[in-house]
């Protein structure tokens, strides 16, 4: 991206913080950064670390004659390729929504014609209140782009959606509107994730604990080299990685469907921790409690779906095929047996007897025909960068 420009808007919120790394991410990608800063925005950070980073000067008032001397405001707003507002908060999408062109960063919100994203950050109130809404929604007809806020606790103390998308997502959201292509543009590529839900009856289901930790992180690093990529997923609260095509799905029988549906493609990594039995004929109605009896079930089994992909004719099989296998004890042994019975190309193996389900951290062994590795411990987003680069070289080389 080294021929590329952003120009970034930082509003007066606590994520204001996380700019920073933005900016850092931007940078190192060879993109060229300049900061503008807003009154409530230099609150959080501060003008000298903008600069540092961005080595650029720092741009924070209208009517500065040294600012417009170096780059008068019209020309800020048309020189970049893309516009960043991060934080967006209420306030500054207020006065996008509304026209307003009363400081800087409004005056050049206005005066634009790039394309302009957005990372929404404030309290969960603000964001839920009718006039956020409104705004938001006249900001999507005007073409603006947006990504998040995220669900989570908020520095305030409360709990909702308002906080901003972390850096990395909001690079990737970047990247892909400067269209940056990356060695895997051009190739499809299916995940799937998460655990399924195998109803009993209409409140209650039969699940397990993984947390789709690793098979976001698996998404978002193959989004990030280019790729397109179908996310398939369980019911997870981990936020849905930018840029990906995601289909929910709740039980093993549609997450089936869903694989097949988006087929063809490249590559299909299975990581979903799919139940192996669904309750016969679940109940329509809640089961209701019978004083002294037990209620009993007849389980029947879901269909393996890696092993099905596995099996397809060589037209419609994805070229590379990588299952997971968690286990808990003989993990290499089973590990290879599950390799053999279930045909996939790459197997990923790790003992999950630990905290590694719903955890940040992830040690694995890589079966291939060629060989075992054995990977040091490390967090699942290391993981899936090293995973991605492996895939890259394996879909690219043939
Ligand atoms: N898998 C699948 N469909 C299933 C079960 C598993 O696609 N019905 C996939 C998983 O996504 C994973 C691999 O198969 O990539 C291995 O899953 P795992 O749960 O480790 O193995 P199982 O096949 O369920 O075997 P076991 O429970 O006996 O270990």
């Amino acid at each position: 991206m080294n021929s590329k420009s952003v120009t970034i808007i930082i509003g007066g919120g606590i994520a204001a913080y996380k700019s920073l790394e933005l900016i850092r991410l931007l940078k190192k990608s060879g993109v060229r950064v300049r900061a503008v800063l807003t009154r409530a925005g230099a609150e959080f950070v501060t003008p000298l670390s903008l600069s540092a980073l961005t080595c650029e000067p720092v741009y924070q008032n209208l009517f500065d004659l040294d600012n417009e001397a170096q780059m008068g405001h019209i020309q800020l707003s048309r020189s970049a390729d893309l516009i960043i507002v991060a934080p967006a908060t209420a306030d500054l999408m207020a006065k996008m929504a509304s026209g307003l062109a009363n400081d800087l960063a409004s005056t050049l919100l206005l005066a634009t014609d790039t394309p302009v994203l957005i990372a929404p950050a404030m309290n969960v109130r603000m964001w839920k209140h009718p006039a956020t809404m409104r705004n938001l929604a006249i900001l999507k007809a005007d073409g603006i782009a947006l990504i998040g806020p995220d669900e989570g606790d908020m520095a305030c103390g409360e709990f909702g959606f308002g906080r901003m998308k972390e850096p990395e997502a909001i690079f990737v959201a970047a990247q892909a509107a400067l269209g940056a292509p990356g060695p895997l543009t051009g190739k499809h590529i299916l995940i799937t994730s998460g655990p399924t839900h195998e109803p009993i009856d209409p409140v209650r289901y039969i699940a397990n604990r993984s947390s789709g930790r690793q098979g976001a992180a698996i998404a978002n690093a193959l989004v990030r080299l280019g790729a397109s990529v179908s996310y398939i997923t369980g019911p997870v609260s981990v936020p849905t990685p930018a840029g990906v095509t995601e289909i929910k799905v709740e039980t093993a029988l549609q997450m089936f469907d869903a694989v097949k549906a988006a087929l063809p493609a490249d590559a299909a990594i299975f990581v979903a921790a799919v139940a192996d039995w669904r309750v016969d004929c679940a109940d329509t109605k809640k089961i209701k409690k019978n004083a002294g009896k037990l209620p009993s079930f007849s389980f029947c089994e879901n269909p393996d779906i890696l092993a099905n992909i596995c099996a397809l004719p060589k037209q419609t099989r994805p070229a590379l095929v990588i299952g997971f296998a968690a286990e808990t004890d003989n993990v290499l042994d089973n590990a290879r047996a599950k390799k053999k019975r279930k045909k996939c190309d790459w197997l990923i193996t790790n003992d999950v007897s630990g905290d590694v389900m719903g955890g940040a951290n992830n040690q694995i062994t890589l079966l291939r025909d060629e060989g075992e590795e054995n990977w040091p411990l490390m967090s699942k987003d290391e993981m899936a960068t090293r995973l991605a680069t492996q895939l890259t070289k394996a879909i690219t080389s043939s």
